[in-house]
């Protein structure tokens, strides 16, 4: 005959309290000394911004993204990383900066990336510098060569909420090791004839890069940017090009043309510390809670 046994053992440990620290709570048992950790960070993003086209709104939105995450609705901690050689959201957002304070340092191994991070307009910046157009061809021998970003990423990935990467114009070694570093990508188009062109090849290059380098990349979402209510051919694109085309990978938030953001830039600030009423402030204030809003989930 079996026989079951039900043995209840009822536990009780009473915990306290005993540390916050950065993302942590800490609680340990009275009783038994037994120690607990809260990890409270959600979420921890690595977004590139990327389009092979050049002039479609990367670098608008990787800076004014950036700055929208860190405002008090998300207060999330950013890490904006420059990786085009224009060096166009550095020179956004402050002066020219040195090759070895820069990111071209830190992929030659020159340089630890921690080293070269300035605060700029509330947002930590890895700056860039016209010398990165060089460093394609030195590191281009080299073992690992894709993955050079994403190592010395991990040394400050703890910090931040949200690492966001600025991609040159290209698919070239440099585009490769932020794809290669990223959970995510967002893909900003531009509302005008041509929006869609050149977009097949982006997406082979994606699908070459997620089976080969990083399994873990995945599209975030299509970002339309550019649209003008008086301009009917912007609307048309929308409705008629892209949301067909691109579907539910499209974002719900769409960026409206805005002067205010060449003003922005001229002043060396991101649009929202510049004007925060302006349009595309609201936009990428929406971008940024669209992206935090849980839709895009826990990698
Ligand atoms: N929503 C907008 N309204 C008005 N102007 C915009 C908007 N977005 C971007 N621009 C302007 O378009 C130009 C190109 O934008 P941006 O530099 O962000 O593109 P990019 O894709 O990073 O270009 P590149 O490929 O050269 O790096 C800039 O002068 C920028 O000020
Ligand atoms: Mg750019």
């Amino acid at each position: 005959m079996n026989k079951k046994y039900h043995i209840k053992i009822t536990l009780s440990i009473n915990f306290v309290l005993t540390r916050i620290y950065k993302n942590d709570i800490y609680f340990i048992s009275s009783h038994c000394g037994l120690l607990i950790n809260i990890n409270l960070r959600r979420l921890f993003m690595i977004i590139s911004v990327v389009n092979q086209k050049g002039g479609v709104g990367k670098t608008t939105t990787a800076v004014n993204l950036s700055k929208s995450l860190t405002l008090p609705f998300a207060s999330k901690k950013v890490l904006l990383v420059d990786l085009d050689p224009q060096a166009n959201a550095t020179l956004h957002l402050t002066e020219r900066v040195e090759p070895e304070k820069s990111i071209s340092a830190v992929l030659m191994e020159k340089a630890l990336l921690k080293d070269v991070i300035i605060n700029v307009d509330g947002i930590d910046l890895v700056p860039s510098n016209i010398s990165l157009s060089g460093v394609e061809l030195e590191i281009f021998m080299k073992i690992g060569r894709e993955y050079i970003l994403k190592d010395a990423l991990k040394d400050v990935k703890d910090e931040y909420d949200y690492i966001i990467i600025d991609c040159p114009p290209s698919l070239g070694l440099i585009s490769l090791n932020a794809l290669a570093a990223s959970d995510r990508i967002i893909v900003p188009i531009l509302l005008e004839k041509f929006a869609v062109d050149g977009l097949s090849d982006f997406l082979n290059t994606f699908s070459r890069v997620k089976s080969k380098i990083n399994n873990g990349l995945e599209i975030m979402g299509y970002l339309a940017v550019g649209y003008n209510k008086r301009l009917s051919v912007s609307k048309q694109i929308y409705e008629s090009v892209l949301k067909p085309q691109l579907g539910n990978k499209m974002f719900k938030t769409v960026i409206r043309t805005d002067t205010k953001l060449k003003e922005a830039q001229a002043m060396c600030k991101t649009v929202y510390t510049y004007k925060n009423n302006s349009k595309c402030a609201a936009d990428y204030i929406d971008l940024a809670k669209e992206i935090t809003g849980g839709k895009y989930g826990k990698i």
